[in-house]
């Protein structure tokens, strides 16, 4: 195992620890914020393969998917300008920032059930972490703060995200589901040296 793939195994361990414990969300999120942090703090260790942006479309690339489906781990990676559209979780998600900034803001329905912005975008720039669940607000629209360099962000999700069914939304409050996938076909390999 490459040396920098070491962060990222000590993350995954710990995270497994975590969610092996029963817990309600709030504390099992305050104990994985300063993990990720500490994760997204150096840039050296994502393989260069899941760090690469796409033309056209933001790509997610699974980094861990835990064996009982109870996390994953993926790298969202922005190409200049790239968007989501307005989007939901179902689960808890983590967001670290590891190179680049991105924007995230968050959306509620009114009274009628459109789609409104809560308040600002909050602007995550590297070492940066920010939560979503459906207790916290699960509901917005991200962007690679750049229009001009890639941006690339680690994700924690309570749950196999590729596989999630969700949904993406219009700003009149309609839905439709979607399933992201992954956009990568192999995963790193954590587990092919000691640990040092
Ligand atoms: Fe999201």
């Amino acid at each position: 195992m490459s040396s920098t793939l070491q962060a990222l195994r000590e993350f995954v361990a710990l995270t497994t620890e975590l969610v092996g414990r029963p817990q309600e969300e709030a504390p099992l999120l305050a104990a994985l914020k300063p993990a990720l942090a500490r994760l997204v703090s150096h840039d050296d260790w994502l393989p260069e393969s899941l760090a690469q942006p796409d033309p056209q479309h933001y790509r997610q690339y699974l980094l861990h998917a835990d064996a009982l489906q109870r996390f994953s781990v993926v790298s969202f990676v922005w190409g200049p300008g790239q968007a989501t559209p307005i989007h939901d979780h179902t689960v808890w998600g983590l967001i670290g920032m590891l190179r680049g900034e991105e924007l995230s803001q968050p959306y509620a329905p009114d009274a009628t059930g459109r789609l409104r912005p809560q308040g600002q975008a909050a602007h995550l720039r590297p070492g940066d972490v920010e939560a979503v669940s459906p207790r916290l607000g699960d509901i917005h629209r991200v962007r690679n703060a750049f229009s001009d360099r890639t941006s690339i962000s680690i994700h924690v999700y309570g749950a196999n995200i590729g596989a999630v069914q969700r949904w993406v939304y219009a700003e009149d409050g309609s839905r439709k589901p979607f399933v992201s996938g992954y956009s990568n076909d192999w995963v790193p390999n954590l587990w092919h040296r000691p640990t040092p």
